[in-house]
């Protein structure tokens, strides 16, 4: 059976005091999540803070990004390694900001996605359509073309260690979130596609996140989806309560599975 996991993306938002007091807030509210995963993932150089402040608790810590290479001349970057020695649990990888602003290829997630999974993280991989994709009737091949080159040479073993987002770009930060049936569409595909490439059994397992203006108001109708297992949350993820409130939707929702 599936567990919900409900991560907050922070990206490039807050300062330090700021970071730890949402984090405090988060670990503090999420006191009976029960069969619900939830992490929060605030820039990378709070997650020492962040990781004391959510200590005890319920909620693990994830990172927005990592580098490919265990160490090196890799100026900026941060191995699998540090993040590891700073407590996270999870490592986005291929957000849709990464790809489209800093112009990552499938072919850099997928090797971060191997080094991730080497070191003892849990991948989030984030795969997605643009507008003038889907209305050119492209997403599935996008979606596709992401998810083979994303995960190549993964093993059907490793894939159970893989948390995979769908996150179409269009309702990212724009309020415009995928109605229920165009998100659990998307979702069903992604399964199938992982039936098809791996097999049936490991397919059923992947938890698979949908991502985009998620909120406290719909988060319920899109966790009822039986094939979206949870949100990675942006915008709404930076209010404690709004972010409590996304929680307790998939906590109601988890008895019901
Ligand atoms: P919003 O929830 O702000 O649309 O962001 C979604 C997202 O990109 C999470 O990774």
């Amino acid at each position: 059976m599936r567990r919900f996991f409900i991560a907050g993306n922070w990206k490039m938002n807050l300062d330090r005091a700021g970071a730890v007091a949402l984090a405090s807030a988060v670990a503090k509210g999420a006191v009976e999540v029960g069969a619900v995963d939830v992490a929060v993932c605030p820039p990378s150089v709070y997650l020492d803070a962040v990781a004391q402040a959510v200590r005890g608790s319920a909620v693990c810590v994830g990172a927005q990004n990592m580098y490919s290479e265990p160490s090196g001349a890799f100026t900026g970057e941060l191995s699998a390694a540090m993040l590891l020695d700073l407590r996270c649990k999870y490592v986005i990888l291929g957000h849709s900001e990464r790809r489209h602003i800093l112009g990552e290829s499938d072919t850099l997630v997928n090797k971060k996605t191997h080094a991730a999974l080497a070191a003892g993280l849990v991948p989030i991989v984030c795969v997605g359509e643009k507008l003038e994709e889907r209305e050119a009737g492209r997403t599935a091949d996008v979606i596709r073309t992401q998810v083979d080159g994303s995960l190549a040479g993964i093993s059907a073993d490793q894939l159970r260690r893989v948390v995979i987002a769908y996150e179409p770009v269009w309702a990212i930060g724009t309020g415009k979130t995928a109605t229920p049936a165009q998100a659990e569409e998307v979702h069903v595909d992604l399964r199938k596609l992982l039936a098809a490439r791996y097999n049936a059994d490991v397919a059923e397992g992947v938890v698979i996140q949908y991502g985009g203006s998620v909120n406290a108001k719909n988060a319920a109708e899109l966790l009822a989806q039986p094939d979206v297992d949870g949100a990675l949350v942006g915008g709404a993820s930076l209010k404690a309560d709004d972010f409590l409130a996304i929680i307790q939707a998939g906590v109601e929702l988890a008895c019901g599975r």
